[in-house]
């Protein structure tokens, strides 16, 4: 469900027209829409009727300050994996005890930035992490509320450079070793253990994976409290899967329906849940809108040269990942779809967004959009060729904000002094 949808033949996020948009900041640029962010967190938050929940944002999904201040004031908390996103939380509002650190390579700055500013929990992934952590925290004078991501051993069936449970994976501690871990922790000074922390993979699109995971976090929590740690949270991650195809051949679960299963796992046993959703939330509130610069006919195929490239939306190249492209000026309802290479400008084969993708006759100059590109577009982008890092605008209605600009040529290139030797 998102809202950008066709209105007097033009494609609009929300009430704006985005071919205005593009008049205004130029091509490319990600477009976000408000009321689509709001509304994913609200039908996710309300998943889980029964139970206290925290849903930390996932912020490396988008972090632009706007969108996170958008679900900050909706009640959102947030995940983060690094210092720059703990600054990027804190400095969009998101209050401190909202906040839940993630990740398998926290550094000693790292924790002692997240201890001073008074964060929820660190969710350790290895028993060094852990033993760092101790002394960060005493030697600050400070005790870290924490969780052990435990790995469960299980294929979340996602594409396998974002799957993250199974055991050959980096992510968290083995699920054999976790109980000796958690007695370990209990006799550190500097640490409170609070929890259990499982987070197998992204784009889950089945909920048969969730529940298997989930499962093994519960019984650890409960053999947990059985060896007498006051096992109060579990953190079960992030990873619901969207909708990539308005064809739709793969549905995944509802909010309400991974919701259901959780609270059916979790009945009775008094314990906070955390969650770390980041494509759920914004993956269909965001576009990539882009301009044809070129029609190339080749010798056995037809290029669609456009002005955005890999370095803009790297998901295709890197996961092979389908974005439906859509053309801005709605197509009449007759006309007849011919097959092309969606390409951009970057000197790379690997610069292709689709191959033999069907779009009405599209023109030099006309604009498309690549939808579903809320999650993992615009923070995953680089300067590659040169190219500067496109703008991100957030809509509300009929109002629009530039909540990151195009950096001109010059700052780029300003930010490399030159060797003092050259
Ligand atoms: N929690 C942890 C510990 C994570 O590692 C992640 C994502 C999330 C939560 C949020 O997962 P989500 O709800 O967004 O699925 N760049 C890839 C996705 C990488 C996911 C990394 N971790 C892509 O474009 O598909």
């Amino acid at each position: 469900m998102h809202h950008f949808s066709y209105k007097d033949g033009q494609l609009h996020a929300e009430d704006l027209p985005i071919s205005a948009i593009a008049d205004e900041v130029g091509t490319p640029f990600y477009c976000y829409s408000t009321a689509t962010i709001e509304r994913h967190y609200r039908v996710f938050k309300e998943s889980f009727p029964q139970t206290k929940t925290l849903v930390a944002y996932s912020i490396k999904s988008n972090s632009n300050l706007s969108v996170i201040r958008t679900l900050a004031n909706c009640g959102a908390g947030a995940d983060i994996v690094s210092q720059g996103e703990l600054e990027r939380a804190l400095a969009a509002g998101v209050p401190a005890d909202k906040i839940v650190f993630s990740g398998v390579g926290k550094t000693a700055s790292e924790m002692a930035s997240a201890l001073d500013a008074g964060i929820y929990q660190f969710n350790v992934e290895s028993e060094p992490e852990l033993q760092l952590l101790n002394e960060v925290a005493v030697s600050a004078n400070r005790t870290a509320p924490i969780t052990l991501r435990v790995n469960p051993d299980v294929d979340a069936k996602t594409h396998a450079k974002i799957t993250t449970g199974k055991s050959e994976n980096k992510f968290g501690v083995p699920w054999n070793q976790a109980r000796r871990i958690y007695r370990d922790a209990d006799e550190m000074p500097g640490i409170r253990v609070v929890g259990v922390d499982v987070h197998i993979g992204s784009q889950i699109t089945d909920l048969t994976p969730f529940k298997d995971a989930f499962g093994r976090a519960v019984e650890m929590a409960r053999l947990l409290r059985g060896d007498g740690h006051a096992i109060e949270r579990l953190d079960l991650g992030g990873g619901l899967g969207i909708p990539y195809r308005q064809s739709n051949e793969t549905v995944p679960p509802t909010p309400s329906e991974y919701g259901a299963m959780v609270e059916d796992l979790t009945k009775g046993l008094d314990l906070e849940l955390i969650f770390e959703p980041g494509r759920m939330i914004v993956g269909n509130a965001g576009c990539l809108i882009s301009r044809v610069l070129y029609v190339k006919n080749g010798s056995d195929r037809n290029f669609l040269i456009l002005d955005a490239a890999m370095n803009d939306l790297i998901r295709p190249a890197l996961y092979d990942a389908h974005h439906d492209i859509v053309p801005i000026k709605e197509p009449a309802a007759n006309a007849t779809n011919l097959p092309f290479d969606v390409v951009g400008p970057v000197c790379e084969t690997g610069d292709t967004f689709a191959k033999d993708r069907y779009l009405p006759d599209i023109k030099p100059g006309d604009l498309v959009g690549f939808m579903s590109a809320g999650a993992y577009g615009a923070v995953q982008s680089s300067e590659y060729n040169s190219r500067p890092l496109v703008p991100e605008v957030l809509v509300k209605g009929s109002n629009m904000a530039v909540v990151r600009r195009r950096p001109t040529l010059k700052e780029m290139l300003s930010r490399e002094p030159m060797a003092d030797w050259l």
